[in-house]
């Protein structure tokens, strides 16, 4: 085969392929002018794609092909890039896929960088060639393939197969490639895949955390376990119905703040094997339902707690000062000042001393605040340790200025801020609530606010939610925030990491600190 690709870039001087994809030999000329000419254009963009890899974007490729070929038996042509960054990035088909041409062979000819070619025929063998600056690589007919980049430059690849080959891209669906390549002290090293020991794997995640930069190795992690991931792309938490139809298939969930209802439950597939909370709270999810059909469901404690606890402290700062309604005076033009309180002094009163409470409790003392707490199993040591008064509820609830809860919702806590219990608080008290709505009588909250028996309340959490109609809205020294309490950098890429490695280690059958029902 005389097979002469250099020429392609210089324009101004002929140029032969003269080669034939099914019989060795080619006389086609009309036809590869033809498609050369259009390439001409395609090469035309080459300073576009040097630019694009001059930014070092993690993209691991980007792929260009011809538009498709206007007669059967027509070449096509088309050139990969692989981006750089490290030993492993594949072109095209990543994360493990690979493809076979049916009908054709197909001819590789390194531009750029160096990488391996890695081939594997219709019984299985499998054969690595290097990818080099100059050379061309043959694969035959049939056979599975696929190009890694081996070094810390773009790997680019010009290719050439005949247009009208049928892609075959069945195996992608099962299994990928039986060998993988991987970085092992600096040089690329070829392993068993463990896709080709066991089933199929689909996984949900639902949290819209992981359509951004923060939980990219969360992401990249859960993608090189499965299969196969699908997201969330509405941009919410999904209701029962929504959820029923994503968990087809499904054996690893990664659960936002979806409805995961009995009915959900019930319906669920068989394969469905894990529930990973993306977070603490559990109230939404039918943990009995879950055992009943023996999906473990873990969580992610302790990752957002800093964050939900530094939001209650700034609630009770705002509310203490006015600080939302301020700003908005001063964006309108006007200079009005109004007189607030101050922390220093003042008891807070904490139902719920666990993570959350634990933190804010820490940042209160700071502020020179009198800390007391009620909780059913109450940490005496820590407690010690902060000068943190032990605290029955009818204490918290009358002795206490500020009332912050960090209780989950169950049957115990459901309204547990009530008119009656509202009517026993000191006159002005202030409440914050980044636990969960539903914990506290909104209307009765409203009228105790109207009245002037609260001095306040600050919440991230409501009955219903998103938060439209609400006795709350519009009074003075009511403060809103919408469920935004573990939306730090931080607690995401957290939550994202704990989330990802429960999930992994259950449908890998390890065992698992965070299960909640063994
Ligand atoms: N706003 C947000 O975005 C956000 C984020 C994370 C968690 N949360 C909520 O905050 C709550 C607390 O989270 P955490 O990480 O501190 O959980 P945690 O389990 O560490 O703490 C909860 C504490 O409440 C105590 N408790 C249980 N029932 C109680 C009762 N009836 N009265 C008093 N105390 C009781 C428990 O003993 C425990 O110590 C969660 O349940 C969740 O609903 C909200």
């Amino acid at each position: 085969m005389s097979f002469v690709m250099k020429d392609i870039f210089n324009w101004g001087q002929g140029f032969t392929i003269d080669f034939d994809l099914n019989t060795g030999m080619s006389e086609k000329k009309e036809t590869t002018k033809r498609y050369l000419s259009n390439m001409r254009g395609m090469f035309a963009d080459d300073e576009a794609m040097k630019k694009e890899l001059a930014k070092g974007d993690p993209v691991v490729y980007e792929f260009h092909e011809m538009k498709a070929p206007e007669h059967p038996g027509d070449l096509a042509f088309g050139i990969s890039i692989t981006y750089p960054g490290k030993v492993g990035n594949e072109y095209y088909m990543t994360k493990g896929h690979f493809h076979t041409i049916i009908d054709t062979a197909e001819v590789y000819y390194t531009l750029e960088g160096e990488g391996l070619m890695m081939l594997e025929n219709p019984e299985g063998d499998w054969s690595v060639q290097p990818l080099k600056p100059g050379e061309t690589v043959y694969v035959p007919k049939r056979y599975a393939h696929r190009t890694i980049n081996t070094g810390h430059q773009p790997l680019r690849t010009f290719f050439v197969f005949r247009g009208d080959a049928g892609h075959d891209y069945g195996t992608i669906e099962t299994k990928g490639y039986r060998q993988l390549v991987v970085e092992k002290d600096g040089k690329p090293v070829c392993v068993p895949n463990p896709k080709w020991e066991r089933d199929w794997m689909k996984i949900l995640i639902t949290p819209t955390s992981f359509l951004t930069p923060v939980n990219v190795q969360a992401k990249e992690k859960i993608e090189a376990f499965a299969d196969e991931v699908v997201y969330n792309m509405t941009g919410k938490p999904l209701q029962p119905d929504q959820l029923i139809h994503m968990l087809e298939g499904v054996d690893g969930y990664i659960a936002g703040l979806d409805y995961i209802t009995t009915e959900v439950i019930e319906q669920a597939p068989k394969s469905l094997k894990v529930i990973s909370r993306y977070g603490a709270g559990i109230d939404r999810v039918d943990i009995e339902a879950c055992t009943k059909r023996g999906i473990k469901v873990t969580n992610t404690p302790g990752t957002n707690s800093v964050a939900v606890a530094e939001l209650a402290f700034a609630l009770m700062l705002d509310v203490a000062r006015n600080i939302p309604q301020l700003h908005e005076t001063v964006q309108k033009g006007e200079w009005k000042r109004s007189e607030g309180i101050e922390l220093k002094g003042k008891t807070l009163g904490i139902v719920g001393l666990g993570f959350i409470g634990k933190n804010l409790a820490t940042r209160a003392i700071a502020f020179g605040m009198t800390v007391q707490a009620y909780d059913p199993f109450f940490d005496e040591t820590f407690a010690a340790q902060y000068s943190i008064k032990k605290a029955t509820l009818d204490e918290v609830i009358r002795q206490s200025d500020f009332i912050s809860l960090h209780v989950p919702l169950n049957d115990q806590t459901k309204q547990l801020i009530n008119a009656n219990v509202i009517a026993e608080m000191k006159d002005g008290a202030i409440i914050i609530n980044t636990a969960r709505g539903g914990i506290i009588d909104e209307a009765a909250a409203a009228e105790a606010v109207k009245s002037g028996k609260l001095g306040g309340l600050g919440l991230d959490t409501f009955e219903q939610e998103p938060l439209i109609n609400s006795p709350l809205k519009s009074l003075p020294h009511v403060i809103f925030t919408p469920h935004t309490g573990a939306h730090t950098a931080e607690a995401v890429e957290g939550m994202g990491r704990m989330a990802v490695d429960n999930c992994i280690d259950i449908l890998s059958g390890k065992d698992n600190p965070y299960i909640l029902n063994k």
